[in-house]
């Protein structure tokens, strides 16, 4: 076995095959000293080989101007019509020695108007910015790393890491680390991790229903045919469950 030098931080072990590594981690990423890291208790990962150069790919995935255009189609066009328009602006951008970060702000699905949300988004509550509830990750503040320029709402942020790492953070509670492997000057293969917590009911607390209150028409009772399932155990039955009874919702977002 040969040793190399390596450096942990924050669980995220730094392998360096130079004799003597220079330190990288600068004061942008060090300034997310303190993210819950290790509370996350799911990790999905997914990996392809993609045909192309490494880095322009990597630099494409770290470009937000093209979302509003791109993923049009991905909204009802109540939405995607005046965000075409409105376009994108980063709020904050920032390079520190070789790394690189960018912000983007958010939206509160929950709160628009009902013909701009789809309807899969709003019978899941989750969508493209994730799950409408948010992850608690049991800490009072976030690292002052995280949204710097204090975007109400923030959306995400992409810390880039010379030279193929990236740490993808979003609001609503959950991260992503993508890894970019070069094999050919055209083809690599890119390896992403999804990082959350294991989805929990969210306490019924007044907290919680204020938050809700946001939602248009507030949260109705659970309809008519939904409650009397949730006293329903066989399995047969289950089947009948409304989608959101059965997944431990208050309301039934069907309004079936
Ligand atoms: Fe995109």
């Amino acid at each position: 076995m040969i040793p190399v030098p390596c450096e942990v931080w924050e669980g995220f072990i730094f392998v360096n095959f130079a004799a003597e590594p220079q330190q990288i981690l600068g004061p942008m990423i060090l300034g997310l000293d303190g993210y819950p890291f290790g509370k996350f208790t799911e990790r999905w990962f997914y990996r392809a080989e993609i045909q192309s150069n490494w880095k322009i790919f990597s630099d494409a995935t770290q470009e937000f101007y093209h979302a509003p255009v791109l993923h049009a189609r991905q909204s009802p066009a109540a939405f995607s019509g005046p965000a075409q328009q409105a376009g994108f602006e980063g709020p904050h951008y920032r390079v520190d020695g070789y790394h690189r970060l960018v912000t983007t702000g958010g939206i509160r699905p929950w709160a628009l108007p009902e013909e701009m949300v789809k309807p899969t988004e709003k019978a899941l509550r989750s969508g493209l910015f994730g799950a409408w509830d948010p992850y608690d990750l049991g800490v009072e503040k976030l690292p002052a790393a995280l949204n710097p320029a204090e975007v109400e709402p923030w959306g995400n942020q992409s810390f880039q890491l010379w030279p193929n790492l990236v740490f993808l953070f979003w609001t609503q509670g959950f991260f992503y680390v993508y890894h970019y492997w070069p094999t050919s000057y055209r083809s690599h293969v890119y390896e992403g991790t999804r990082s959350s917590l294991t989805w929990k009911r969210p306490p019924r607390t007044g907290a919680y229903r204020r938050r809700r209150s946001d939602t248009p028409g507030g949260w109705p009772a659970p309809c008519r045919s939904c409650r009397p399932s949730m006293t329903l155990s066989s399995p047969a039955s289950r089947k009948r469950w409304c989608s959101a009874t059965s997944m431990g919702w208050t309301t039934c977002p069907r309004r079936c």
